[in-house]
């Protein structure tokens, strides 16, 4: 397992987002948040604004689609340019048709599950994964406080996957900054998503740098 930062351009300057994206260049990926007013109480941006940062990202888009219908929509944010693409467990019709459609088209493949989501059903389809996203907060926006229950679902798919022997990666999303990141790599995470603790920080390198650090201290290894 090695820890890697995901800075979230949701809580960034939507003004001035390749400038953000330059910022977090120290990053191993940007986190970008797909919200279409139905999945979700919010809208960001579509297809065509993840094809114009995946031109001018230092570093690899992580797509996090919290849409409904992803079979229909997924496909086309790998073709924008995200080297990552993840769909939620609760919005798709048929997960594993949409992952190796994800896969056959060169993109890492995620499920998501939100707060209260059991994820036992979703673990037999871990060979089909590239990553297994739980959210730590309800999805729809940044600045949430982190929900600790949570942690025994990034404790079971940690467990899951160990179990595999398969290299997928688990991922947590929302309220992740300084006062829980430990706490989320103990319990297994090995991708840490953080909007508030990255780009509400006066250094969003000093940020990553602080994060990336804390979770390493407090990984199983
Ligand atoms: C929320 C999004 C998150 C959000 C996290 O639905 O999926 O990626 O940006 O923001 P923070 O880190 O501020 O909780
Ligand atoms: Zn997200």
């Amino acid at each position: 397992m090695r820890v890697q930062i995901a800075p979230s351009l949701l809580s960034a300057d939507q003004a001035r987002l390749a400038d953000e994206l330059a910022a977090i260049a120290s990053a191993d990926w940007a986190h970008v948040d797909v919200m279409d007013n139905h999945f979700v109480p919010n809208l960001t941006l579509g297809r065509a604004v993840v094809e114009a940062l995946a031109k001018v990202s230092p570093v690899p888009l992580d797509c996090h689609l919290m849409i409904e219908d992803p079979d229909r929509w997924a496909p086309g944010y790998v073709e924008a340019g995200a080297a990552s693409v993840t769909f939620h467990a609760e919005a798709a019709r048929a997960p594993i048709r949409l992952a190796r459609e994800l896969r056959a088209l060169g993109a890492r493949a995620g499920l998501a599950v939100k707060p209260t989501t059991s994820i036992e059903p979703y673990l037999d389809l871990l060979p089909e994964f590239d990553t297994l996203l739980v959210m730590t907060v309800e999805p729809g926006f940044g600045g949430q406080a982190f929900l600790d229950h949570t942690l025994s679902t990034v404790r079971r798919a940690r467990e899951a996957v160990t179990a595999s022997g398969l290299d997928v990666w688990v991922q947590v999303d929302g309220g992740v900054g300084p006062d829980t990141i430990e706490r989320c790599a103990a319990a297994g995470a090995d991708v840490f998503v953080a909007g508030t603790a990255v780009y509400g920080s006066e250094d969003a390198a000093a940020a990553v740098a602080g994060l990336r650090r804390l979770a390493e201290g407090a990984h199983p290894h």
